[in-house]
């Protein structure tokens, strides 16, 4: 059975959303948040989405507003998902830091790791000497349930239907018996990644030293125009002159007011 929502108590999840992650649910998302949310008032056994908005209001942990983001936010991501970008990294970043051999990467909204973990394998395989340099990705997300999934570093065979086999050869493991069909990333990869759990709403972000490139795909697409170049500007602050910034194949910048220099319809750099 699918609960009913108001009009009243769909304007208060959708504040509480925005409020709190950026997402900005239009209108039209009303049965959406219904259907998503449903399961899980069944499973509270409570009788209305007002009991519900109780519940994650006056938790003081916290967690089922976490778990509320977990239902409603969408997770899709790929090995190698929009390839250019990484061609770009190899190609055009690499070479260039080729001197100092040290390279800083946040992956912004990095979902269950799948994007991480692709360009730790486009720096390993992009590089002559890649024990010789120092790469570091930061990798963040809201939601604790896919960045767990993603610090676990373990995925299907049937996701990596765009890795070229030697990459799965060099970079992940293979499980035996019980572990069949399930992949599990090598040490070396893992070491180059720290996951943590960040909200690109916050005012600052835990990063020390400026940033080579910044990943933030496919969740601009989910924020307001003031949300998204607010973000953007921030962005700006922590990359350094001359740094990298990559957006979504279907997201644009191109109403949001942002200091950056526009390289390629998703490719942004900080000049200087
Ligand atoms: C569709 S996935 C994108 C994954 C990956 N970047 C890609 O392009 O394949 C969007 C991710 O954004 C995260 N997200 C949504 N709002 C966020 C926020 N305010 N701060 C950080 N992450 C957020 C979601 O949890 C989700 O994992």
């Amino acid at each position: 059975m699918e609960y009913s929502i108001t009009a009243e108590e769909f304007q208060q999840f959708r504040t509480l959303i925005y409020d709190e992650s950026g997402i900005s649910l239009g209108e039209q998302k009303k049965s959406l948040l219904a259907s998503r949310l449903s399961k899980r008032l069944r499973d509270l056994d409570l009788g209305t989405f007002s009991e519900y908005y109780a519940k994650v209001t006056q938790d003081p942990t916290r967690e089922e507003f976490t778990r509320l983001l977990d239902l409603i936010s969408t997770n899709k991501t790929d090995f190698f998902r929009e390839p250019k970008h990484f061609d770009f990294l190899r190609d055009q970043i690499l070479p260039g830091l080729e001197r100092v051999k040290r390279i800083r990467i946040w992956s912004s909204a990095c979902s269950t790791g799948e994007e991480p973990y692709t360009i730790a394998m486009t720096l390993y395989e992009g590089v002559a000497n890649p024990d010789r340099w120092d790469f570091k990705i930061l990798a963040s997300d809201l939601s604790t349930r896919v960045l767990a999934k993603a610090a676990s570093g373990t995925y299907d065979e049937d996701r990596f239907r765009d890795v070229p086999p030697e990459f799965i050869k060099r970079h992940f493991l293979r499980g035996r018996g019980e572990q069949s069909g399930v992949f599990k990333v090598k040490p070396h990869l893992a070491a180059a990644i720290t996951f943590r759990r960040l909200n690109l709403m916050d005012d600052h972000f835990p990063i020390k030293n400026q940033l080579d490139l910044i990943f933030c795909r496919n969740v601009m697409i989910y924020f307001d125009r003031p949300t998204q170049e607010t973000l953007v500007n921030k962005f700006h602050r922590y990359l350094k002159p001359g740094g990298y910034l990559f957006i979504g194949h279907s997201e644009s910048l191109q109403w949001v007011n942002h200091p950056f220099k526009s390289i390629a319809p998703t490719i942004y750099q900080k000049e200087g």
